[in-house]
């Protein structure tokens, strides 16, 4: 492969090497190529001028020497123009864009493209992660959408990903539901049953309940619960089948929606599995100074830190009891030691980012005196999900929303949208399209924003074919199918791709512009794990794409015209569905 995947990427390593050709001091010099405004052409290098003023040194000046020690290669396939205070603009050459698109072809060629920036290296996404015996909430369906995009995208980027389903399978809450289980047991054990049958959720959630106000109310039954859950730390066998039970039961009703979505688990390592390394925990950072004992608690404080010099990391409760901050801490060495982590993501909403604030630099801490490789460790966060009224998104009659009815609303929804449309499709594969465009549409609503903002859940915005949503982009690569449809011709079929003249209208060159610039929009999201990055890429590609269809006919008499038009709708249509199955939705051949 002669043309690089990403360019930018590749000007700028050319860059960095005409640095030191042109006498710039290399170590403080980042050429910063970024994928330009399309007015001042296809890339843009701006770091000449961080570096010329850091030295008060003419910007322009400093520019012009580097484009004189580029080497011949960057002429010939772009033109190269010194702009404003010392920008450079690269803008591709046709040849060049065609030679790209020929080069890649094939979702192998793009990922082979793609897959060298994080190839060697093994990554744990922990997402999803909801409690067992509760239902899973919005904020998981989030955790869900956004982590499977993440994992898709590190993996595209040639990194082996794990993906991690960290459930909350542990607690204080297992003392007064198993106690409430037992009352429920002897009352009526074939009516606990049922119920558990009909909705394990629902009826783990009520006994919950049950057992909570009972031991609010009354001391003895507070006593009794707490004995329940000791009992179960010490491996009772009956309580354990209980727990078991109920986290069975949990996991099979969170499957569904994972099915529905598409997500696949590689390890489910709850936080129970990390029960046995409790001790060596206290140990370990008890015997390097990291923690120590305040009130009776074991904690860690941050000196170096405004708030966490005087806000403790509890890792081990007054009462001796472990917690959400041991087992992450137990979790964090296990990925190491492990699967010899080199990155590590949490997915969680806004509210727990302190807890992983401190995790992170007690987790610093304590690999340094190890002597450990210190993996990269992000939290990943994201806003909260509000109704259209701006509270908290809830059912009418103000109960927590269950997802899997929120799923099947949305196909509900999509088949309105889709009979209205299509009503040539009959009605069987309608059924299965608006599957698709329901699920697909609540992902991207989550993923077409900035995950760091808050965002408002409206059915109507969310499923229409109209502006950045899932069902204008599955429309656009749908028709793009039909177009290959009507001329029976196959997308990406090589021998008529042969006889492609080189692009010449302003529309080809603009779409052509536009699919070559997908590297750099994988990179964005990747490196800031925002797939809204990509998301936006696709969004726009779509309306690039609209435009070029609308001005140039694909179907001409001319047979190499006609071919080089079918070879630019076939990237498009590769270029599309790639970027939606990263991430996360199924795409459609009809619509
Ligand atoms: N179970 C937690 C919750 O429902 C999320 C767990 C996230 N992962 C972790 N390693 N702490 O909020």
């Amino acid at each position: 492969m002669h043309v690089a995947f990403n360019l930018a990427a590749d000007l700028d390593a050319v860059l960095l090497s005409a640095a030191s050709t042109a006498g710039l001091e290399v170590a403080g010099f980042a050429p910063e190529v970024r994928t330009a405004d399309s007015r001042h052409g296809d890339f843009q290098a701006n770091g000449v001028l961080g570096y010329a003023k850091a030295r008060k040194l003419n910007p322009r000046a400093i520019a012009e020497k580097l484009v004189a020690a580029l080497p011949a290669a960057v002429p010939s396939a772009y033109e190269v123009a010194i702009a404003g205070p010392g920008f450079i603009n690269f803008t591709l050459k046709p040849a060049v864009l065609l030679d790209w698109l020929r080069t890649y072809d094939s979702p192998a060629h793009l990922k082979a493209g793609a897959g060298t920036a994080k190839s060697g290296q093994t990554w744990i996404v922990d997402y999803s992660s909801p409690n067992t015996a509760k239902q899973m909430h919005v904020g998981h369906l989030r955790s869900a959408v956004i982590g499977e995009a993440i994992c898709r995208l590190l993996d595209f980027n040639g990194a082996k990903v794990v993906r991690d389903n960290h459930v909350g399978d542990w607690g204080t809450q297992f003392g007064k539901l198993i106690w409430a289980c037992k009352q429920a047991r002897t009352r009526d054990e074939a009516a606990l049953k049922s119920a558990i049958a009909l909705d394990p959720l629902e009826e783990f959630e009520r006994l919950y309940k049950v057992g909570n106000e009972a031991a609010d109310a009354d001391p003895t039954v507070m006593e009794q619960a707490r004995a329940e859950l000791v009992k179960l730390q010490n491996g009772d066998p009956e309580n354990l089948a209980i727990w078991h039970q109920i986290n069975g039961d949990s996991l099979a009703a969170f499957q569904l929606i994972y099915d529905q979505l598409g997500i696949k688990f590689d390890v489910m390592l709850g936080e129970s599995f990390y029960n046995d390394q409790v001790e060596r925990i206290y140990r370990e950072l008890t015997e390097s100074g990291i923690a120590q004992e305040s009130q009776g608690a074991l904690v860690v404080f941050h000196p170096e830190h405004p708030r966490f010099k005087t806000q403790p990391f509890i890792m081990r409760k007054a009462d001796g009891a472990s917690n959400y901050a041991t087992t992450d801490l137990a979790t964090a060495l296990y990925r190491l030691e492990h699967f010899k982590a080199d990155g590590i993501v949490v997915v969680t909403d806004y509210r727990q980012a302190d807890h992983f604030e401190q995790l992170f630099l007690t987790v610093g801490k304590w690999f340094a005196g190890k002597n450990y490789r210190l993996p990269e460790l992000h939290h990943v966060t994201f806003g909260a999900v509000t109704g259209e009224d701006g509270k908290a998104l809830r059912t009418r009659d103000g109960g927590t929303i269950r997802l899997k009815q929120l799923l099947d609303e949305a196909e509900a929804r999509a088949l309105a949208l889709v009979c209205e449309r299509s009503s040539d499709i009959p009605a069987e594969e309608r059924a299965q399209i608006a599957k698709t465009v329901g699920v697909a549409s609540v992902q991207y609503a989550d993923l077409s924003q900035n995950r760091s903002s808050d965002y408002v859940f409206a059915w109507d915005k969310m499923i229409s074919l109209e502006g950045n949503t899932a069902a204008y982009l599955l429309y656009a690569g749908a028709r793009i199918h039909s177009i290959f449809r009507k001329l029976g011709v196959t997308p990406g079929d090589a021998t008529i791709e042969a006889a492609a003249s080189p692009l010449e209208t302003p529309a080809e060159l603009m779409l052509a512009r536009k699919l070559v610039k997908f590297a750099d929009a994988i990179r964005i999201a990747t490196e800031t794990l925002r797939p809204h990055f990509l998301s936006l890429y696709l969004y726009e590609l779509a309306g690039e794409f609209s435009t070029f269809y609308s001005a140039d006919k694909v179907a001409v008499d001319d047979p190499a015209v006609r071919a080089r038009r079918l070879l630019l709708c076939a990237r498009t249509l590769l270029v599309l569905e790639t970027g939606l199955n990263l991430l996360g939705l199924r795409t459609l051949t009809r619509m």
